[in-house]
């Protein structure tokens, strides 16, 4: 199969013998093979948006401010669809390779639907840059505190309108404002106590190998990630059916285009560490 490189499989086992931090940046590609739609393919949300409004309107602060209902009818019923759905191969691949390297595993996500995570992968070592999708925060910040979405919401699907429990549930537990998702906007930027910003540009500077696999590169933080192996001429890895802005850039770099689905991928770079780990 062609991402099965020979050369590649050298730079894991030198990973695995000892070597140095190895980032991995995963993107909605990752989950797509547990069904979760990514955001810019075919069927992808941003393609087929909400019932009634323009898809990237929705993830944004302003519309929130205007219809805070219709916002949290999209995210409870993209919450259903994440929490219905069950990890693949490439997720239980990630999980195998942390527990192979253990600190020297590190996990960026883009991904809300908290898949890594339920699978298996630590939160010390996983950093969800763009939120999670069954969190909540105070939506006037009376503290940066975050809370589960309570349990009582239950199941919404795509038409549903928000049931009155829902509207008490959604609320800040510490002063009972309104709470909003805790999910990064269009609008808004990344920092470090939600979103793992400075962290996150710290392991780019660390990472003895970067593998970004299931994203297309469309944002700010993964591409300065990105940048920043690029710049210190670390090998890079991508992993993604499609050519895209990180595939380009690791080939450039002189890294590795492993064009392939991340469920067939990734389990076999975690058969390859776990070999060079023995
Ligand atoms: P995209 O929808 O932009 O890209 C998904 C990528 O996954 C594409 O490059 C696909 O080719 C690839 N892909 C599809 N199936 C795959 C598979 N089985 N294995 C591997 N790759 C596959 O999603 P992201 O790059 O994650 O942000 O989007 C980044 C961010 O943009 C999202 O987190 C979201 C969005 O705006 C926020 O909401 C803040």
């Amino acid at each position: 199969m062609k991402y099965r490189n020979a050369e590649l499989a050298e730079t894991l086992r030198d990973i695995a013998r000892g070597n140095g931090l190895m980032v991995f940046l995963t993107g909605a590609g990752v989950s797509a093979e547990s069904g979760i739609p990514t955001f810019r393919g075919e069927e992808g949300y941003w393609v087929v948006g909400s019932r009634n409004y323009a898809p990237t309107e929705m993830a944004t602060r302003a519309m929130f401010q205007r219809h805070p209902e219709a916002v949290w009818q999209w995210y409870l019923y993209r919450r259903t669809l994440c929490n219905r759905a069950e990890p693949n191969a490439g997720h239980q691949a990630l999980v195998r390779m942390e527990r192979l390297l253990e600190d020297r595993f590190l996990l960026i996500t883009q991904n809300v639907d908290g898949l890594h995570q339920r699978t298996g992968n630590t939160p010390g070592r996983t950093f969800p840059i763009h939120g999670d999708i069954n969190t909540m925060r105070c939506s006037r910040e009376c503290s940066r505190d975050t809370y589960p979405i309570p349990g009582s919401i239950g199941d919404m699907d795509r038409t549903s309108p928000l049931h009155e429990a829902a509207r008490q549930a959604l609320v800040c537990p510490a002063c009972g404002h309104p709470a909003r998702p805790h999910v990064l906007w269009f609008d808004e930027c990344y920092d470090e106590v939600h979103y793992h910003f400075e962290s996150s540009l710290r392991a780019g500077e660390r990472a003895a190998l970067l593998v970004t696999a299931g994203t297309s590169g469309a944002t700010n933080l993964p591409v300065q990630v990105g940048s920043l192996a690029a710049h210190r001429g670390i090998p890079m890895v991508d992993v993604n059916p499609d050519a895209n802005p990180f595939s380009r850039l690791a080939e450039n770099e002189g890294g590795f285009f492993c064009q392939g689905k991340s469920g067939d991928v990734l389990p076999w770079m975690a058969e390859v560490l776990a070999e060079g780990s023995e």
